[in-house]
C-alpha cells in the first residue's frame, strides 16, 4: 500500500468544521486504500506561547476527536509528534540544505509573524515548514492530504525532498498534496473572506466539533449572509452563503448545484434551519463518542503509546538512511 502522512495541531483542544471537512474527512475515506499516519503536531504548537498543562491535556482531546471521527488507531497510525524525536532530527538536517528567503516567502509565516509583530514571532515560527517538511518525508508519504492552506508547505517538503535526492543520492519519496476541491477552504461564518481559524477573535464564526447542538445551530442561524436573499453559490458577491453551501454539501455528500436547485425560492432562514440539521446531525455523534473516549485518558495513553513504538521504527529507519547519505554515522 502506498503511504499517506498528515498532521494537525492540538492548539485549541477542539477542532473545528473546517479542519473537519478540508482534512479529517479526506483520511478517513483514504485510510482504507494507504498505509496511513496521522500525528497531532505538539512541536508545531509550541511554536506559539502554549501553557503546559493545557497542552497535555489539548493533545488527548485531539486524539478522541481524530478516533471519534472514523481514524481507526488500529489500522492507521495516530501518534503524538513529540514521541517520536526523529521528527526533531530531521528538521534540523532540512534546515540546512533550505534558502532564509525560501522560507521567508512561506505565506503562513507572513500572516502569523505580521499579528504578532517581528521581535514576538520566535524562530520557531519561521522554521515550522521545515519540521512539516521532516514529518513527511520520515514517512516517505506518497499522498498528504491537507486544507488549500497548507500547499505552500507541502511544495516546500517537494523542493526540499528533490534538493535532497539530488545532492545525496536517491533518499526520500517526493511527497503530492492532495486537496479537496470545494472544500478546500471554509471560512468564518462571521467574516466569510477569512479562513475559519481557532485563531479568529470571536468564537461565534467557529462550528466546533465539541460544541453542543444547540450551540452550532445559533452559530448557524447568525452567520452573515447577504441582501440578495438567493441560495446560490458566487465566491465573490456571495462568500456567506457558497461557504453555508460549500459546508451543507460536504456534510450531506450532495453537489453544490443539487443544493442550488433544491433551496431555489427559499428563504435564507429556512437554508440555515437545513444547514444546522445536517451539521448537527454528523457532529453530533463525532462529539458524543470523543467525550466517551476521554473519559478514559489511560486507554487513549495507551493507544497513543503503541502508534508513537510503530511510528518510530518507520522514522528512525529513514532518519538513519539520511544520515548515512550526508555522511553522518
Ligand atoms: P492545522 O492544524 O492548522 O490544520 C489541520 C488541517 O485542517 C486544515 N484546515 C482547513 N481546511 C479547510 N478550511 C479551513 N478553514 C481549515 N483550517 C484548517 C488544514 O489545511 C490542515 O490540513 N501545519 C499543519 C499541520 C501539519 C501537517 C504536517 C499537515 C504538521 N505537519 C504534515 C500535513 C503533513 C497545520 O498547522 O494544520
Amino acid at each position: 500500500k502506498p503511504r499517506l502522512y498528515s498532521g494537525m495541531q492540538p492548539s485549541s483542544g477542539s477542532l473545528h468544521i473546517g479542519n473537519y471537512i478540508g482534512a479529517i474527512q479526506q483520511w478517513r475515506a483514504m485510510q482504507e486504500e494507504y498505509d496511513a499516519y496521522f500525528s497531532i503536531v505538539d512541536l508545531h504548537a509550541i511554536t506559539v506561547p502554549q501553557d503546559p498543562r493545557t497542552l497535555r491535556e489539548q493533545v488527548r482531546t485531539v486524539a478522541a476527536q481524530y478516533i471519534a471521527a472514523g481514524i481507526d488507531p488500529s489500522r492507521s497510525c495516530l501518534y503524538v509528534q513529540s514521541h517520536v524525536p526523529a521528527h526533531a532530527q530531521l528538521a534540523w538536517v532540512l534546515s540546512t540544505i533550505t534558502g532564509f528567503g525560501e522560507a521567508g516567502r512561506m505565506t503562513q509565516f507572513k500572516d502569523k509573524s505580521a499579528r504578532q509583530g517581528a521581535d514576538a514571532a520566535s524562530v520557531g515560527l519561521f522554521t515550522y515548514p521545515i519540521l512539516m517538511a521532516a514529518d513527511i518525508l520520515l514517512f516517505d508519504a506518497a499522498a498528504v492530504p491537507v486544507g488549500d492552506d497548507q500547499k505552500q508547505h507541502v511544495e516546500l517538503t517537494r523542493d526540499l525532498a528533490t534538493r535532497f535526492n539530488a545532492r545525496y543520492g536517491d533518499t526520500f519519496t517526493v511527497p503530492t498534496p492532495v486537496i479537496q476541491g470545494e472544500a478546500a477552504r471554509i471560512y468564518d461564518l462571521q467574516e466569510p473572506t477569512a479562513k475559519m481559524s481557532k485563531s479568529a477573535a470571536t468564537d461565534k464564526g467557529l462550528l466546533s466539533l465539541l460544541d453542543e447542538p444547540a450551540r452550532l445551530a445559533k452559530k448557524i442561524r447568525s452567520a452573515v449572509t447577504d441582501m440578495e436573499g438567493v441560495v446560490r453559490a458566487d465566491r465573490a458577491t456571495k462568500p456567506g452563503v457558497t461557504n453555508l453551501l460549500a459546508i451543507l454539501s460536504s456534510v450531506s455528500g450532495r453537489s453544490v448545484a443539487d443544493l442550488e436547485v433544491e433551496f431555489d425560492g427559499q428563504q435564507y432562514g429556512a437554508f440555515k434551519a437545513a444547514v444546522a440539521d445536517a451539521v448537527v446531525a454528523e457532529v453530533e455523534p463525532i462529539r458524543d463518542r470523543a467525550l466517551a473516549l476521554l473519559d478514559d485518558p489511560a486507554e487513549l495513553d495507551r493507544i497513543l503509546a503503541a502508534n508513537a513504538a510503530r511510528a518510530s521504527e518507520v522514522a528512525e529507519a529513514t532518519l538513519d538512511r539520511a544520515y548515512r547519505a550526508i555522511g553522518l554515522r
